[in-house]
């Protein structure tokens, strides 16, 4: 095993307390690294105007795997009273740093797999024919496009006369929009395009022959969202057709699927859908197998950088706590993510071997597993912390 360099990003709140957890685990699970530790947050924003400095992004630019905790975002009036006196009216404008991190690396990909961990008490569960309790196992992996489509930023309020007229050819926008004054108008605009279209869809297929899924399900709205959800739909045909023909091909409407969801989880393997949608969708299967302190993601660029992350944010209210009482796991399982990019499949397999065999023991379990509310006092009442929680899965590890 060669050595590799892995740019941490702690970045704020229970963001640096769970990667801190993440690396004791990868240190104890064998992997041979060095961390190089990247500035990035709230913090930064406040000192010098930037939330993600160059000298973060040539880091990761130099060192290409990135694991990354979390960071605080907040609105543009916080955003603007909280920076430092001395840049206060010098034009810092505040802008999310995940956002900058995806498009400055193109990271289009984003990957968010759902599975449950047998015993765990906040699996889903349904009622079976013979009105029993039945507690079907999910196994999906969200590809969500992470670039592109609502989420793009193409947007505006009050549109410039161009956009306008541009809208007014459009004979459902004079139709059915034209009634409305210009500066009435909010336009914000879903852009799919081919390349990152097509990229996504062969990462879901090439992931579901890779790791033994039996069908890809396009998650979009293509009977009403004709243009981008159709372009989506159609290059999944062809590329079912011509290159994966093993693969069955389904497609979903998001809402139907979340009404399925909860019907028949068990069914879908990989699902690849458009920004939003992809957003939505993993979202709600998260919330099938243990919610945020299960939920773990990577993004991928074309050119091979990796951030891998939980899907949760900075949790701001348990960032102070004397004993951390957050769920690492979501964290972990992001770091076993990279592990799998980088090739070192036995040690993430060793590492979610332990974290299955903690959850299904049952004996070790942070307030979420119990279904306390948050607070300092859910240790007195038999949760564990943070750190016990990794201690636990650290001791499983063979
Ligand atoms: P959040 O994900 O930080 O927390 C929401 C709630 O989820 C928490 O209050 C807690 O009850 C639960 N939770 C989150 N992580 C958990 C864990 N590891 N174990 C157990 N429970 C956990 O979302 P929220 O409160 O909406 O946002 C807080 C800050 O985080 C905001 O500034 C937001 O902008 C930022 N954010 C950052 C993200 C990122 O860095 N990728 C993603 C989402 C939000
Ligand atoms: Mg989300």
């Amino acid at each position: 095993m060669t050595k590799r360099t892995i740019v941490a990003l702690p970045g704020d709140g229970i963001g640096a307390i769970v990667l801190k957890e993440a690396i004791r685990v990868l240190d104890a699970a064998g992997f041979d690294a060095d961390y190089v530790y990247g500035d990035i947050g709230w913090e930064f924003w406040c000192s010098e105007g930037n939330p993600l400095p160059k000298r973060t992004i040539d880091l990761i630019s130099e060192h290409k795997i990135a694991l990354f905790g979390a960071i605080t975002s907040k609105p543009k009036d916080d955003a603007a009273a909280e920076l430092s006196p001395e840049l206060q009216g010098k034009g810092f404008v505040y802008s999310s740093p995940i956002v900058t991190l995806r498009q400055h690396f193109g990271l289009d990909i984003c990957v968010r797999p759902c599975r449950s961990y047998k015993g765990n008490p906040l699996n889903f569960v349904r009622r079976g024919k013979k009105g029993d309790i039945e507690e079907p196992f999910v196994d999906v992996v969200i590809f969500r496009q992470n670039t592109e489509g609502l989420y793009g930023g193409v947007e505006w309020t009050n549109p410039p006369a161009q956009v306008y007229d541009a809208l007014m050819t459009h004979p459902k926008f004079r139709d059915n929009f034209g009634w409305c004054p210009k500066e009435e108008l909010a336009v914000s605009t879903r852009i799919f395009t081919h390349k990152y279209t097509e990229r996504i869809v062969r990462a879901a297929f090439d992931h579901a022959v890779r790791y033994g899924y039996k069908s890809v399900t396009v998650c979009e709205k293509p009977n009403v969202i004709r243009e981008t959800s159709g372009m989506m739909w159609k290059i999944a045909k062809e590329m079912q057709k011509a290159d994966y023909p093993q693969i069955k091909l389904m497609n979903t409407n998001i809402d139907a699927q979340m009404m399925w969801l909860t019907k028949n989880p068990e069914d879908y393997g990989v699902i690849v859908a458009g920004n939003m949608f992809g957003d939505i969708v993993s979202d709600a299967f998260a919330g099938l197998i243990g919610g945020l302190g299960f939920a773990c993601s990577a993004q991928f660029s074309a050119d091979g950088i990796g951030v891998f992350e939980p899907t949760h944010g900075s949790a701001p209210k348990y960032a102070d706590y004397a004993t951390p009482i957050v769920n690492p796991v979501a964290m972990i399982e992001s770091a076993c993510m990279m592990l799998d990019y980088i090739d070192e499949k036995e040690l993430a397999t060793k590492i979610r071997n332990a974290i299955a065999a903690v959850v299904e023991e049952g004996e070790v379990k942070s307030y979420d597993m119990m279904k306390l509310s948050g607070c300092q006092e859910v240790i007195d009442n038999g949760a564990a912390s943070t750190v016990e929680m990794t201690n636990a899965i650290i001791a499983k590890l063979r």
